[in-house]
């Protein structure tokens, strides 16, 4: 059997999981023996997602956060130094998507907070993680854009603008804290299986939930598991070279 990515001891704080991609990796990661720390708006399911993992005897940890707000974002990470005594590698992963249409027709309210979130939030939660690990030696940072953010995403701009914008983040940083040995890289799924593209699902005719579970040459929506398992092998040590880099999770649908 190949041996799994070792995380062992990794002191790690992922934003958005309480759900999804985030709660699937925050507990694939406390598995293999990270610390981990969550932070979500969420609050009952993220409290539900650290007992999981606590009662199958791993340390994962629960804080609420809205990563649109700067400070508390510095409270989230302020928690998380002082509860895992450093972090080793932060997970952006929290997102939203909004209400599918065409550009002239999207509410300000959903662009704004597709920004807000995905966007801002993200460089919230990379300042805050350049400031604790500059100092100690470095870390990485692991962003959670998706294929949106390399290519066009019709019906869906400000979410693709979001993610573009995420994209150019990780990349500028890769270079600017590259000699304070702070990595950055960026995993850009295509449509998994989880509350958020279930809920697009809900709201689409039979034919449009066809043309999204359909849209990968592989014809099925990715499984959580396949992204988290992508996530934890980049959190451990065995992708210390990869730096400044967007891979897409996506059953080839960028070939
Ligand atoms: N599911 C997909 O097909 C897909 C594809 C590409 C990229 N992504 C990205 O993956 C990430 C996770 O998505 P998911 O599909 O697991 O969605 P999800 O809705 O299951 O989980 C998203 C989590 O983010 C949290 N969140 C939202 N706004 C927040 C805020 N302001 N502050 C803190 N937490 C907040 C939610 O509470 C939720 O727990 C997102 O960034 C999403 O854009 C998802």
């Amino acid at each position: 059997m190949t041996p799994a990515a070792d995380v062992t001891g990794k002191r790690i704080l992922i934003t958005g999981g309480a759900s999804g991609i985030g709660a699937a990796s925050a507990l694939l990661l406390a598995s293999r023996g990270a610390k981990v720390v969550i932070g979500d708006l969420a609050e009952e399911l993220g409290q539900q997602v650290a007992q999981q993992g606590q009662e199958a005897g791993h340390l994962v940890m629960f804080k609420k956060v809205d990563v649109t707000s700067g400070d508390e974002v510095r409270e989230l990470f302020a928690f998380a130094m002082q509860a895992l005594g450093g972090l080793d590698v932060v997970i952006n992963n929290a997102g939203v998507d909004h209400m599918p249409a065409p550009m002239h027709e999207l509410r300000d309210e959903d662009f704004d907070r597709n920004i807000a979130v995905n966007l801002k939030g993200v460089w919230h939660c990379m300042r805050a993680a350049i400031t604790c690990m500059a100092p100690n030696g470095g870390g990485h940072v692991i962003n959670v854009a998706s294929i949106a953010g390399l290519r066009s995403a019709p019906v869906l701009s400000a979410y693709s603008a979001s993610k573009h914008g995420v994209i150019g983040l990780t990349k500028t940083a890769a270079i600017e804290y590259a000699k304070a040995n702070i990595r950055f890289n960026a995993v850009c799924p295509s449509f998994i299986d989880t509350p958020m593209v279930q809920n697009t699902l809900a709201k689409l005719d039979e034919r449009g939930q066809q043309s999204i579970v359909k849209a990968s040459p592989l014809r099925r929506l990715g499984r959580v598991e396949e992204v988290s398992s992508a996530i934890a092998w980049l959190a451990s040590g065995e992708s210390s070279f990869m730096n400044g880099h967007a891979f897409t999770l996506d059953g080839g649908m960028m070939a």
